[in-house]
């Protein structure tokens, strides 16, 4: 055997109350699907303040933690487990960079994003933080 393929992992992937305002749930899942990834979990829900709180406890210290707090309780949002060879990276490529001033060309964020905060969606970055952040929305039973 050969190394044809990266390892298989799952990511967190969600659209932010941005995304769903602006009527692109659809087009971020197409751009998933036209690259193979798989979708194993998917819900809607309107987080509340705290709940903000709790998924983006890391950047708790930060000084734009209150603002995007609000900002991901302020709306839907649709959360999504994506499953695939190297999905973490392969994902974040889709996604662009966090700032859409800097995202690549072809990007969902360059493509859709307003500035670096309300920036359409969000992509775990490492196997561990999306572990967590898979437990954080969903429950075993919810993963196909
Ligand atoms: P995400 O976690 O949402 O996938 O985005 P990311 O890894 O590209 O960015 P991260 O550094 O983890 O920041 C999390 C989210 O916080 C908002 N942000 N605002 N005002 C600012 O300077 C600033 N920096 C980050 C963005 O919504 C970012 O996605
Ligand atoms: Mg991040």
């Amino acid at each position: 055997m050969h190394h044809m393929t990266g390892k298989k992992q799952r990511t967190l992937s969600i659209v932010k109350p941005d995304g769903v305002a602006k009527g692109v749930i659809g087009e971020v899942v197409r751009r998933f699907e036209k690259e193979g990834i798989r979708i194993v979990a998917m819900k809607m829900l309107h987080l509340t303040k705290s709940q903000a709180e709790g998924f983006y406890a890391v950047h708790r210290e930060r000084p734009f933690f209150a603002s995007l707090t609000d900002f991901m309780s302020s709306g839907p949002i649709v959360v999504m487990v994506l499953e695939g060879d190297d999905v973490i990276a392969r994902n974040r490529k889709i996604m662009g960079a966090t700032d859409p001033a800097k995202a690549d060309k072809g990007t969902i964020r360059a493509d859709f994003a307003g500035n670096i905060e309300r920036n359409i969606v969000h992509g775990s970055d490492a196997p561990e933080t999306a572990a967590t952040e898979i437990r954080y929305f969903f429950s075993d039973m919810e993963v196909v």
